[in-house]
């Protein structure tokens, strides 16, 4: 070897060490005090942590870090730290924390929410959703979307209590016909009573801190038959129930397909591709995954934004009425808002990106990891620390939103609208949520339709008095939906209603 390429080797491994040095001499982002052996986990609460990150967001700033055993977080809490890392890095970002427990042990690595950007289906899952769910794809789900939401105004109008519960089962139904042609016909219904049981017990595997495993990685390596391994008989168990659960709505859809009888759905598009080329065993794993996905990110997330809808018009009538105006002038009150009315309704469509802001359903996204050491803003972002995106505490940024906690549809609208939710409140990079089109477009009907056919008003108490409910919210996993509450349906238009029955 000459020694010009000696010097430049030796220049470059310099460079490389002086580079590697310095970066880990960079401190990290500023945060809580740690304790010695535990870190900060004797601070972080059990449920809700974004509203924890929200107030250390207001001690240490837009970015700030803290850590528990075997894990280091980082917490980017403004929206320009959180674009310049999460879109602007993507290719350090993309990936999720390992979750021992969940994706290795009870072998749920695949599903769409947890898969690895390195993995080889990765890629195949973002192309298949984004294109079966693009604005245009959608466009064949119009019917269903507007079978269902008239679907929900009868539930509506005959039996409000448990309002939520009545939505979720809703949504449900658009969702499983969506992913698998499923037509759900009463309030027992045998697929969703299965995907609930296999959410719970995903839930049971991803609970952040239950599982010992989870800090001390090396834990997996015991025998099952070793004392205190009882963690990994269960996820063994949990994994082998949960891939029997998956197969039951994937095959049901399948064996439909081969008969020749089923109606259109994500399953029937994907196993009888237009081309008319056959499907590999691959691409059959990948769809009974996505349209898992499809199941699991649809149907909570809409069922809360509708929700927040509905406690917002308890809570806001001039909002309500300005909304069932602008219905009424583009509508009239013989019919139904449909879709083609949807480019003529900016108050509905302002409306709609003020519950996304307002209430945010995934308030601190789903937590991505970082695949090699950055830096940012004189900050060390180390490898393989947890990266999570405070969406609360960007929907509140007083700079951007004044008077945050304020339901405003008019934010949206005018010459200097404010900035449009949609921008993170779907995540980010290469994670960004793949259902916003098919999301927004059952809010919008579901919405416009309640509002045409309704008065959401106050219940009453025992005493007669009317119920004003607080603005407030409880998490389900990583999702938030409003506390119960009750409201009433006073109709709009009686005659119009009566159409439903026909
Ligand atoms: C109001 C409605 C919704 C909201 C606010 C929402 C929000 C989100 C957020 C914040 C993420 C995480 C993104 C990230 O990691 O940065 C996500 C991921 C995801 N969402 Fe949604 N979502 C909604 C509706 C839907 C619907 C209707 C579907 C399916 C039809 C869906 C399917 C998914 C899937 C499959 C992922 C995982 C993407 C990945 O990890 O690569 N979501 N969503």
């Amino acid at each position: 070897m000459s020694s010009g390429i000696l010097i430049f080797f030796v220049a470059v491994l310099a460079t490389v060490f002086f580079y590697s040095r310095r970066h880990s001499k960079l401190p990290l982002p500023p945060g809580p005090r740690p304790k010695l052996f535990t870190g900060n986990a004797h601070q972080l609460p059990k449920k809700e942590p974004w509203l924890t990150y929200a107030k250390w967001a207001e001690s240490y700033g837009p970015i700030f870090s803290f850590h528990v055993p075997n894990r280091q977080f980082i917490v980017l809490s403004s929206l320009q730290s959180a674009t310049e890392l999460l879109d602007s890095r993507a290719t350090i970002y993309s990936d999720r924390p390992r979750v021992w427990m969940q994706t290795e042990l009870a072998k749920r690595n695949l599903n769409p929410f947890n898969i690895s950007c390195t993995h080889p289906y990765f890629k195949t899952y973002r192309t298949t959703l984004k294109a079966s769910l693009s604005s245009r794809a959608i466009q064949s789900y119009q019917l269903l979307q507007t079978e269902q939401s008239h679907i929900l105004l009868g539930i509506l109008h005959k039996n409000p209590e448990h309002l939520i519960e009545q939505i979720r089962t809703n949504t449900a139904a658009v969702v499983l016909n969506l992913a698998y042609g499923w037509k759900v016909t009463d309030n027992n219904d045998h697929l969703i009573n299965i995907l609930k049981e296999g959410l719970e017990m995903s839930a049971v595997l991803a609970q952040p801190g239950r599982w010992l495993v989870d800090t001390i990685p090396p834990l997996r390596f015991l025998p099952v038959w070793f004392p205190g391994a009882g963690f990994k008989r269960l996820a063994f168990d949990l994994g082998k129930k949960l891939s029997r659960l998956d197969m039951i709505p994937f095959n049901w859809a399948k064996n439909q397909i081969h008969s020749g009888n089923y109606t259109h759905s994500f399953v029937s598009e994907q196993l009888l591709p237009e081309d008319g080329s056959t499907v590999s065993a691959e691409q059959e794993d990948i769809t009974k995954w996505c349209s898992l996905g499809i199941y699991a990110g649809g149907v909570d997330t809409t069922t809360s934004s509708l929700s927040s809808f509905i406690l917002a018009m308890l809570l806001y009538p001039e909002v309500q009425k300005h909304a069932q105006a602008e219905v009424d002038a583009v509508v009239g009150q013989d019919r139904f808002p449909v879709f083609d009315d949807r480019s003529k309704l900016p108050y509905i469509g302002a409306l709609i990106q003020e519950i996304l802001r307002w209430a945010p359903v995934a308030p601190q996204g789903i937590p991505h990891y970082a695949m090699r050491e950055d830096v940012y803003e004189g900050y060390r972002i180390p490898k393989g620390a947890t990266v999570i995106a405070n969406i609360l505490s960007i929907s509140r940024d007083k700079e951007m939103y004044p008077d945050p906690l304020e339901f405003r549809p008019e934010r949206f609208l005018g010459p200097s609208p404010q900035l449009d939710p949609r921008k993170f409140i779907f995540g980010f990079g290469r994670r960004r949520c793949p259902g916003t089109h098919f999301a927004e477009a059952s809010l919008y009907l579901s919405i416009s339709c309640i509002l045409a056919a309704f008065t959401i008003g106050k219940a009453l108490d025992a005493r007669g008095e009317e119920i004003t409910p607080p603005a407030e919210f409880e998490s389900s996993g990583l999702l938030w939906l409003p506390k119960p509450f009750k409201c009433k349906f006073i109709p709009r238009n009686k005659d119009l209603l009566a159409t439903l029955s026909q």
